[in-house]
């Protein structure tokens, strides 16, 4: 059994949760409001889940803020977003250093306006030293891009497992896979997220808009996770902190 001590600096004996963050655009229009202050009241869940997410034994938390394909958007919108997250990078670091939180960034930085890039790397240096969650932002961001950048690579690992090139595909090395993915809005479906992690994920979908989650549908989720049971494709129930990266 390890100690309280150890479970809080090792994310990795903690859970992954992934979240796809949608329903911002219906929560403001069904409220008379621009789309843009829908994904306004978005960063407010996101800092009250930020908050939560470490007393419910989250470890790994990952966000998916814009996806590869959100560029199709009308440039407005894609403005608008790209100016929250400069705005994220530039406010959020000092709470995120405070609350003992770990940014990274995954996804491509070659596409992002000027200035973004070079904010994400000093929030991902600022905050390195975190260990009470490791809070990964997807931006522009295709799980299968990164898993066909990864194959492009692997011809230069020598031999290759499902550890080596997951650790291709994330980034680092490591990383636990996906225990759970939220998606809010009602919808259902991926989208292209984290599709080689979360293989053995289980999935909850909420009708609840991503301005509207909080803490406590948080908890509702966790709590419907933990009633599942994960066998792993074997016949008996893996506790959590047993869970292999398969
Ligand atoms: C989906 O809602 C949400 C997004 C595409 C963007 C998510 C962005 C945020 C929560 C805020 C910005 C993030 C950071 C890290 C600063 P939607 O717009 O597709 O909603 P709809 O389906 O109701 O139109």
């Amino acid at each position: 059994m390890q100690s309280n001590v150890a479970l809080k600096l090792d994310p990795a004996a903690r859970l992954h949760v992934g979240i796809i963050m949608d329903g911002n655009g219906r929560w403001a229009t069904r409220r008379g409001l621009s789309r843009l202050r829908g994904h306004e009241a978005g960063v407010e869940a996101i800092r009250r889940v930020v908050e939560a997410a470490p007393d419910q034994g989250v470890g790994t938390l990952t966000l998916y803020a814009f996806s590869s394909d959100n560029w199709r958007r009308p440039k407005a919108e894609v403005t608008a977003l790209m100016g929250l997250l400069r705005f994220y990078l530039a406010n959020e670091v000092a709470a995120l250093v405070r609350n003992g939180v770990r940014l990274t960034v995954i996804g491509r930085r070659d596409r992002l306006p000027d200035g973004i890039a070079s904010a994400i790397t000093r929030a991902e240096a600022a905050t390195s030293s975190g260990t009470t969650l490791h809070l990964r932002i997807a931006i522009d961001y295709s799980a299968r891009d990164a898993i066909l950048n990864a194959a492009a690579r692997a011809g230069a690992v020598g031999q290759l497992s499902r550890e080596s090139f997951a650790d291709l595909i994330t980034g680092e090395a490591g990383l636990r896979d996906v225990d759970l993915i939220i998606r809010t809005s009602g919808e259902k479906r991926l989208s292209d997220f984290l599709l080689w992690e979360g293989a053995y994920a289980e999935l909850h979908f909420t009708d609840r808009m991503w301005p509207e989650f909080d803490g406590d549908a948080l908890a509702d989720a966790l709590a419907a996770f933990h009633r599942r049971e994960r066998r792993f494709g074997g016949l008996t129930a893996i506790a959590p902190a047993e869970v292999p990266n398969l």
